[in-house]
């Protein structure tokens, strides 16, 4: 499988370093964003879940009717949609996206964030639902006939599906950094999503969710693909690049403790473990490996993906090199200045790195 890139869906100009608040969905930017990704050669964007934010499916179909070949992520927490009704709007997003969908499943991290949507499940209890969902919904996909289900979390009787994907079914990814995340990720998923860890933890993870899907009966063929989210600080030289790191680092330090920034700077230590993870990799120390940068996590509360990669296109990209020879196939990368960060990505990291590769492909190299 090639390596492949994946963005971030942005609904309007609001950025972590310049929040506009209460910024309503932005079509016109959106559209741009999204054709950007398009034309520069994005495979994928994640249109992420949060209990406060717009509706993924919604702007998922958007993109889908202004781009071409980029694939969409519905990030979906099964909290918060019947599994039928799931299978029957990927479904939907996949036909009218001519085969584009694929959702990337949260179990959610927080008991917090998830009471404020009715969901009172431990965090175990989460995943094993989890599992279950992902069940129904490759179920409701493949199967040509009605259906009864008598599992833990979900009861039905004769669910007929007629709303199939283009291709039989659609990509299945899990996120997390939890032994449940790995189980269930390692067992089920096409795809697993971790956030920017150095090397080192990033091959302990991996070899965490291989032995998770070994275990599980599969194949070295069948692994989960890996995808792995930097966001990387991009300048001409490495000194330039340093100096915008800086200069990031202070506005968002600035903007949380003004309360604007996406985290309070009250916020209690985060529950879930792939945000643990990242705090304590940032208590060691600044810099790991050639270029991953940890003071934007620590800024952040480890707040979703917060690992930065600073330098010149040359130095991000072999970086991201490093990643690849590990064996991560998705590389998701989104700056602070989204669209210019996106645009510059597409300019210099994309060609940079897939030109690396042909050339491996040519001399017979394996990557
Ligand atoms: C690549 C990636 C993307 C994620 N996207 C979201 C998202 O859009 N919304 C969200 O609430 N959590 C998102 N998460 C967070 C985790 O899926 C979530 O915290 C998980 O349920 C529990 O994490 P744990 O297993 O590390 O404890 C994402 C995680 C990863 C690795």
């Amino acid at each position: 499988m090639p390596t492949e890139f994946i963005s971030l869906t942005f609904p309007n100009a609001s950025t972590e370093v310049n929040p506009i608040p209460n910024a309503l969905i932005d079509p016109e930017y959106l559209i741009r964003y999204a054709r950007t990704l398009d034309d520069y050669g994005f495979n994928y964007t994640l249109v992420p879940y949060d209990s406060s934010y717009f509706d993924p499916f919604t702007v998922g179909a958007t993109i889908a009717s202004v781009t071409k070949n980029l694939k969409i992520i519905i990030a979906l927490r099964p909290n918060t949609l019947y599994p039928t009704v799931a299978a029957k709007a990927l479904a939907t997003l996949d036909q009218l996206s001519s085969g584009r969908a694929v959702v990337h499943f949260i179990a959610g991290g927080s008991d917090v964030e998830q009471a404020k949507e009715g969901d009172f499940l431990t965090k175990d209890q989460r995943y094993a639902r989890l599992e279950e969902y992902i069940k129904i919904l490759r179920r409701a996909w493949e199967s040509a006939d009605p259906f009864d289900w008598d599992g833990q979390y979900y009861q039905f009787k004769q669910f007929s599906n007629k709303v199939r994907p283009i291709n039989g079914t659609i990509p299945v990814s899990v996120g997390g950094s939890s032994d449940e995340a790995y189980r269930i990720g390692g067992s089920l998923a096409d795809i697993f999503g971790l956030w920017g860890e150095p090397l080192k933890e990033t091959k302990e993870q991996i070899d965490r969710i291989y032995a998770e899907a070994a275990k599980a009966g599969r194949a070295e063929n069948d692994r989960p693909r890996i995808w792995v989210t930097f966001r990387p600080i991009i300048a001409e030289t490495d000194e330039l690049a340093w100096v915008k790191a800086h200069r990031t680092l202070d506005t968002l330090n600035a903007t949380r403790a003004s309360g604007t920034g996406k985290v309070p700077s009250n916020a209690p230590p985060p529950q879930n473990v792939g945000s643990q993870r990242l705090l304590d990799i940032a208590a060691r120390g600044e810099v790991q490996d050639r270029a991953l940068w940890y003071p934007t996590v620590t800024a952040t509360n480890a707040r979703g993906a917060s690992t930065a990669l600073v330098g010149s296109p040359q130095t991000i990209n072999d970086s991201i090199l490093d990643y690849v020879d590990l064996g991560a196939e998705l590389i998701s990368i989104r700056g602070y200045d989204n669209l210019n960060d996106a645009i510059d990505y597409g300019r210099y990291v994309l060609p940079g790195v897939r030109k690396v590769l042909k050339e491996r492909e040519n001399s017979g190299k394996a990557n």
